[in-house]
């Protein structure tokens, strides 16, 4: 039986929202890792360092007991954010980055950035303080098609505000194509990109596979094998541009298998575990904790954890559900073999 020790994993991209949701998935991401950051994508949007304080004494409650995982916050970009109060709310260590989503890219979203050339304020003072930008990368306009819409953004987005701005760091979030890959590694320690698992496991065939599959459909969504296996080759290849970001991202079942269903892949209560199928499938296992526990904070630098977490290759049934209330929410994995476990801590 293989077994892997490594420093706890931390997860630098997640979605907690609120209320019952979040006392439901907090315990699964703080099972498994030392922090994560957290996403801002409320409804209303976390836009101020009051609501971000306010959200994380939230979060620490729904914690369980003897647990040891820090959140980390994130201010969402608005056309009206103010360069002054995000720096104030970095400096009092309640903003550790923030997030643009363009608007209407992805789930409320509704608020954000019409004129991302406006926000260059925000970005030069981000760039001096040495604060990182999240992206949400995908351009999205009605005659950009849904599978190109990553690439676009490279191209027409991010490529120019890293010239205008060329000291801001950058964490393209999950990304899912080659493109995003490539345009990652190129620019030095100055930009990283996250990848979750559902872009490693999967290709874009898992979405039809004998019907339409809700479950998988999350945004950017899933991309052709080629991009999928250049996903695989840039976790796996050690570089430091590449690391964890599960964008779990919980919605109760009935809006998932929805005429409409919303975007988001629930992976938190099998994240580690699902990774490391990827590593293992790849032989890079001595490559996991390099992605998992210790890129990201070298990134945002933050000290990786002092804990160190055994996983073994073990076989375990995935929850079917979780339940919220009288919901569920359907995780990664539902009701399918996991080919790893976590064993227990040093
Ligand atoms: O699939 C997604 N779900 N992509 C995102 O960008 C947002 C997320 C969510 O909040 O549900
Ligand atoms: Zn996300």
């Amino acid at each position: 039986m293989r077994s892997l020790t490594i420093r706890k994993p931390v997860d630098l991209h997640v979605h907690f929202r609120d209320g019952a949701v979040l006392d439901a998935v907090v315990p699964h991401t703080a099972r498994q890792f030392a922090r994560a950051i957290v996403m801002p994508n409320l409804v209303p949007p976390v836009t101020t360092a009051a609501m971000a304080a306010a959200y994380r004494a939230r979060i620490e409650a729904a914690i369980p007991e003897g647990v040891d995982f820090t959140p980390i916050m994130t201010c969402y970009l608005t056309d009206a954010t103010d360069p002054a109060d995000l720096i104030a709310g970095h400096r009092d260590g309640i903003f550790a980055a923030a997030k643009l989503y363009p608007a209407h890219a992805t789930t409320n979203s509704a608020h954000g950035v019409t004129s991302i050339a406006g926000l260059d304020p925000v970005f030069a003072a981000m760039a001096e303080a040495g604060m990182p930008l999240l992206t949400h990368g995908e351009l999205v306009h009605h005659d950009v098609d849904i599978f190109d819409r990553e690439a676009r953004f490279i191209d027409a987005v991010l490529a120019p505000l890293l010239e205008r701005h060329p000291t801001l760091k950058v964490v393209m979030e999950h990304i899912t194509t080659s493109e995003g890959a490539q345009f990652a590694r190129s620019h030095g320690s100055r930009v990283a990109a996250t990848i979750t698992p559902q872009h490693l496991l999967y290709d874009r065939n898992v979405l039809f596979e004998g019907g339409i599959r809700p479950h998988y459909y999350c945004l950017p969504i899933l991309k052709r094998r080629s991009h999928q296996l250049a996903l695989r080759e840039a976790a796996t290849s050690g570089a430091p541009n590449y690391f964890l970001g599960t964008d779990t991202a919980p919605h109760l079942r009935h809006l998932k298998e929805n005429a409409c269903g919303c975007a988001g892949v629930f992976s938190a209560p099998v994240a580690v575990e699902a990774y490391l199928k990827v590593f293992a499938e790849e032989n890079a296992l001595d490559k996991f904790e390099a992605f998992a526990s210790l890129n990201g904070p070298a990134f945002y630098g933050f000290a990786p954890s002092q804990t160190r977490v055994t996983y073994e290759e073990r076989a375990w049934t995935a929850p079917a559900s979780v339940s919220v209330e009288e919901h569920q929410i359907v995780p990664l994995f539902a009701g399918e073999r996991v080919d790893w476990a976590l064993s227990r801590g040093l």
